[in-house]
């Protein structure tokens, strides 16, 4: 926790302060070269930006993990951006869980899933406990503990616009965490120990295709999720009331350009 910190922050702010230096220079450098080429009489004005002072604040390496789960398995799509809620009623925000849980719980809550888990129209927390680790629960539980910072660069992957439904699928496939159960590409293949086939399904191939022949099915399974049994048990989270018409149209979109 105190390595972040060995370094005294004057130096730091020294070294800021040279890069930013630098960085002035060599623009200005090239604002001369491209006058010059032009041979146009130009003002170029540089503005060394200010520096960014969340990067030199050290972060403890366990809450800044934690950051990056919250994005990576979805946490914030239902919890709302850094757990502050707003998202559906039925999903409370996450400011003040730490406070009123004890990591035991919490850590029971993010293996086992909650929620209403058979009102296909309501949200229900994912089952995570094959998926992620203890390491990574922990993590998460850590950030959760330190009131949900910010952490740089830790935010949900941006949805892509204007570029058609299949590249706005991709990328909220990657928002809404599904490339966690579903792998990459949709090829599946992630344990699911418990469950009659050992084996989060793929969506894609054959037998996916045959089974989902319509737009229709495939929203629906999303909207209402499936429980196929109880935590441990890895099921498919119910997205209703979480996931607009229009990106579950996105979502089947892109699943249908896969394999
Ligand atoms: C698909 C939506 C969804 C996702 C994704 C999701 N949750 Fe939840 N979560 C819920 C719902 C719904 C509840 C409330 C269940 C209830 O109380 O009925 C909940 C409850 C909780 C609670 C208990 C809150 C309280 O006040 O009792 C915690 C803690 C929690 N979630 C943490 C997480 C973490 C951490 C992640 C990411 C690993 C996550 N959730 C991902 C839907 C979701
Ligand atoms: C926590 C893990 C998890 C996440 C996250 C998840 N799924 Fe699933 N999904 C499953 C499981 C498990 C099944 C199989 C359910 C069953 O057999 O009843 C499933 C089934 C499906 C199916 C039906 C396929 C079949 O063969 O039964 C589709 C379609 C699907 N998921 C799409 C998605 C999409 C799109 C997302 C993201 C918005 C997503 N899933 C997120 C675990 C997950």
């Amino acid at each position: 926790m105190a390595r972040g910190r060995d370094i005294p922050a004057a130096v730091i702010e020294a070294g800021i302060v040279l890069i930013a230096l630098f960085l002035a220079f060599v623009a200005g450098f090239a604002g001369w070269g491209i006058g010059h080429s032009t041979s146009h009489t130009r003002t170029v004005t540089v503005i060394a930006s200010g520096t960014n002072s969340a990067s030199s604040t050290p972060i403890d390496p366990h809450v800044a993990a934690g950051g990056h789960d919250f994005s990576q398995f979805a946490c914030a799509q239902c919890h709302g951006f850094r757990g502050r809620g707003g998202v559906s009623p039925d999903v409370p925000a996450l400011s003040t869980v730490a406070r009123a849980l004890t990591p035991a719980q919490l850590r029971h809550i993010i293996d086992h899933g909650l929620g209403e888990s058979k009102n296909p129209t309501k949200p229900y927390m994912p089952v995570w406990g094959e998926v992620i680790s203890k390491q990574q629960v922990s993590d998460l539980i850590a950030y959760l503990r330190a009131g949900l910072p910010s952490v740089p660069t830790a935010e949900p992957p941006a949805i892509s616009q204007g570029q058609g439904l299949a590249v706005e699928g991709a990328t909220l496939y990657v928002r809404y965490g599904c490339i966690n159960c579903h792998g990459p590409n949709g090829l599946g293949g992630v344990p699911n120990p418990q469950s009659p086939d050992k084996t989060i399904p793929p969506l894609s191939g054959v037998a996916f295709r045959k089974q989902f022949n319509t737009d229709a099915k495939i929203i629906a399974v999303i909207r209402s999720g499936s429980v196929i049994g109880r935590a441990p048990i890895v099921s498919m989270p119910h997205w209703g009331g979480i996931i607009p018409d229009d990106q579950l149209k996105a979502l089947v979109a892109y699943l249908k350009t896969l394999k």
